[in-house]
């Protein structure tokens, strides 16, 4: 079988299966799903995957690549099978430890940037439940001055934000932490978090049963994560610090309300390209 033969089959195969939407990408199809099970399992690169179609392919590769089709075609996240995902276009390894780290996120990236445009000041700054590093080292490779903190309170998902900060080479503080406990006596400019804000009964929780719980559903109807935080955030605030928190669409009344009972000023919602309301937050001290 040539590479050309496997991807038309391994395309029909994921087409039919249903199963080849992946968490994370936007632009996802069977056709990307092949290619990208081709490219990561055999390491090869687009420019080689064209240039050697008609290359027939090993009995060990076509084990290997069929095993790993086997299990997108049964619903595993194709960044679970290749140990990959891409996030604001850095590279990050993600087990099932972390959550696969969505492009719907870069909305927080992005709003955080907006409100520190400096990229020569110096904050300190930190990523509460950062599973595979994704926020902070977004934020860390578009403020390289930035001191940043990343905590998670899952050990196995703190290693592979270790992991990651130092394949990109870019420099976290990573701490075990439930939210900001480990941080007592710390102040920060900039406080984010893409807390778990599922309810436990949310009809999406069937189609991610491949991430961890932990990292997805939160007590209270899904509120429980952001009441813990907000009420922690002002004593960890500098003055005119942000905190800011992603959440799901249908979340910014409750996530800003719970902001202006904790005393932050400044409480606005920021949207998506789409339009939904997805990031929320406030700031302390000022009026
Ligand atoms: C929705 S995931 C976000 C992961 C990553 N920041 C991202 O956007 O891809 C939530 C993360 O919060 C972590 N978490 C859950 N409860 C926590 C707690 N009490 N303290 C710290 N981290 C917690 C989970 O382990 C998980 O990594």
């Amino acid at each position: 079988m040539t590479i050309t033969d496997w991807l038309a089959a391994a395309e029909a195969a994921l087409a039919a299966s249903n199963a080849w939407r992946q968490p994370g990408l936007t632009d996802e199809s069977p056709r990307r799903e092949a290619q990208w099970l081709l490219r990561s399992l055999l390491g090869l690169t687009s420019a080689q995957i064209l240039s050697r179609s008609e290359q027939v392919l090993s009995g060990s590769q076509l084990t290997e690549l069929n095993a790993g089709l086997k299990r997108r075609c049964d619903g595993e996240p194709l960044a679970y099978i290749v140990g990959q995902a891409e996030f604001w276009s850095l590279p990050l390894r993600v087990t099932p430890a972390t959550l696969i780290p969505r492009a719907d996120t870069e909305t927080l990236v992005e709003v955080a940037l907006a409100l520190f445009p400096d990229r020569e000041r110096e904050l300190q700054v930190v990523d509460l439940g950062c599973g595979s590093g994704a926020i902070a080292l977004a934020l860390k490779h578009e403020r390289p001055h930035w001191q940043v903190t990343a905590v998670d309170a899952c050990a196995d998902a703190l290693g592979v934000a270790i992991d990651n900060a130092q394949q990109l080479k870019l420099p976290l503080r990573c701490l075990q932490s439930n939210w900001l406990s480990a941080l007592a006596n710390e102040r920060f400019d900039l406080i984010v978090s893409n807390p778990p804000y599922l309810a436990a009964d949310d009809m999406h929780l069937p189609t991610l049963s491949y991430e961890p719980r932990t990292a997805l559903v939160a007590d209270m109807n899904g509120l429980g994560d952001y009441r813990r935080i907000i009420s922690q955030a002002q004593a960890h605030l500098n003055e005119q610090g942000w905190l800011l928190l992603e959440h799901g669409a249908e979340q910014a009344d409750a996530v800003r309300s719970l902001c202006q009972q904790a005393g932050l000023s400044n409480v606005q919602s920021w949207s998506d390209l789409s339009g939904q309301w997805r990031v929320s937050g406030g700031q302390h001290g000022v009026i």
